[in-house]
This record gives structure tokens, sequence and C-alpha cells, in this order.
């Protein structure tokens, strides 16, 4: 579904990313994670073509994307449904026009059945009423959550959220990880990919992770696996991460029991 074969990018001669592969099978779903400004958002610039790589080569449904024509790449970008970091969504259109204006362009779905699918999928992310609303009446939370209808509403074979909860209070970022997995669970053969640089919010969406750091794979893998047995530098990074959350949680989470014995020391009350 997705390969990236040995990709290098640079901007303005500083490499951003240095030899990177990885691949997603269909119906996987993948976390990509590291510090800001690892080149999160750049890996998913160059899958969906609108950037191109110095070296090497990022296909997306077997179309090579750094080399793929306009209406080629186009074709490939209909199959894929995507919710931006910023949002995205048309400012001029409401909440209905954005998500019929994706729907008429990537489907063919008649005009009942997309007015069906907008009203299941506002219903959804809990925004049943905001049809009739334009962007600029929304909060930041409720755009995210609009985006994220809107890249699910045309049931792509692939999903790519970038920073879907980024800069929204963890109430809300719990609302939005559970609608991502309801409104997948609907389409079990989505493959999903989540860009994100909280590593909490990686490892409730995607038992792997792909963590970049210095424009190279640091690691790649089950993220149990990797908070117990990854590189010294992988392990810190995870665990500094988790280490703050309240015990309770954290057994939430799923933790691997060795990691919980060090870390919280009232753990073997629980
Ligand atoms: N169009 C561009 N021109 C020049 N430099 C760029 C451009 N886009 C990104 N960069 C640089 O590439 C690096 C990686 O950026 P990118 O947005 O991919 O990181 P990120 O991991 O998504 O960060 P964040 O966690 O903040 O979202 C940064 O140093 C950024 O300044
Ligand atoms: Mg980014």
């Amino acid at each position: 579904m997705i390969r990236f074969e040995h990709i290098t990018k640079k901007y303005d001669g500083a490499v951003i990313l240095d030899d990177v592969s990885f691949a997603v099978k269909p119906g996987e779903r993948l976390s990509l994670i590291g510090p800001g400004g690892c080149g999160k958002t750049t890996v998913l610039k160059l899958l969906l073509g609108l950037e191109r790589p110095n070296k090497g080569n990022a296909y997306l449904f077997d179309t090579d994307m750094s080399h793929a024509s306009e209406s080629e790449k186009q074709l490939v970008c209909r199959r894929t449904g995507m919710a931006f970091q910023q949002g995205g969504l048309f400012d001029f259109m409401t909440v209905r026009e954005n998500l019929l204006f994706a729907m008429e362009h990537m489907t063919q779905k008649t005009a009942e059945e997309m007015d069906n699918t907008m009203q299941r999928l506002l219903a959804g992310v809990k925004l049943a009423g905001t049809a009739a609303m334009f962007p600029h009446e929304l909060s930041g939370g409720m755009k995210r959550r609009i985006g994220i209808a809107r890249a699910l509403c045309t049931e792509p074979e692939l999903a790519i959220f970038d920073e879907p909860t980024a800069g929204l209070d963890p109430v809300t970022s719990t609302i939005i990880l559970q609608m991502i997995g309801e409104l997948s669970g609907a389409h079990q053969k989505t493959s999903m990919l989540v860009a994100s640089s909280n590593v909490e919010i990686a490892i409730r969406f995607a038992d792997r992770l792909l963590i970049l750091h210095e424009g190279k794979v640091e690691a790649d893998g089950p993220w149990r696996e990797l908070l117990l047995n990854g590189t010294e530098w992988v392990r810190n990074f995870l665990s500094v991460r988790l280490i703050g959350l309240d015990i309770e949680y954290a057994l939430g989470l799923d933790l691997p029991k060795p990691f919980i014995a060090k870390h919280w020391h009232n753990a073997a009350k629980l």
C-alpha cells in the first residue's frame, strides 16, 4: 500500500530525511513519531506527491509518487483520505459542502448516499448540528473533527492523519482518537497512518511505531517491544513521555509489566 524506498530529502541543502525506507501493508496501522521538526509532515507530503525526494522513490498503491504525472497522482489521492495538521477545510464552504465536495470528486456515490454518509459521519464525530456552519464558526477541535469526518467520508483504502490531536485538550484528543478508531472500524480494510509527536497518542492509535530521528528511521516495530528492547535513545524517547502518566491511566494503556514495575513504585499496591 505504501512503500518508501531509500528516500533522501533536503531543504536548502539541509538533509531532512536520509535514506528512509519503510512499508505499510493493506489494513495495517502505523504511527509515525519523532521529535518536533524531524520530518513527519515531510514524509506525508512525499507520499502524496506534494514534494519530490532528492533520491529514492515513494510508492502509494504501486504508483511512484515521486515521478508520477499530476493526473496519475490525482487518481491515487482519490483512494486516500487525508486530514492535514491545520484542518484544511475550505473556508468558503459550509461543513456540509466540504464533505459533499470530497465525495463528489472522489466517489461514485449518489446524492442520497452522499447525504446519508455525511449525516452518519457528522453524528460519528458528535457534530451533527454543524452541517450548515462555516469553518470560522467552529472551534479548533471541532474543525479537526470535521477534518477527520471529511477524510473518512470517501471510505478510502488509506487514511492519513497529521497530528490529529495537537494543541487540543485531553478530553477532545480522546474523543478524536475514539472517533478514528470507531469510524475506521466500519471499514476494516482501511490502512491508517498517523503522524504525531505525542507518544501517548501514537501508542493508543497503533501497535506499530516508526520513529524518525535525525533524518533516519531510528526504530520500526511494536511499541512495547521498543519500549523494553529498543536502542537507548528509543527507550529514553518513549519512556520520558510515558513515566509522567497517572498509574491507573498507565495500566489502561497496557504498558509492559517490567516497565510499570520500574517506574511506578506504588504499582505493587494496585
Ligand atoms: N518547504 C520547506 N522549505 C524549507 N524547509 C522546510 C520545508 N518544509 C519543512 N522544512 C523543514 O524540514 C524539517 C522537517 O519539517 P516537518 O514539517 O516535516 O517536521 P515535522 O516532524 O512534521 O514537525 P512537527 O512535529 O513540528 O509537525 C524542519 O526543519 C522544517 O523547517
Ligand atoms: Mg508536522
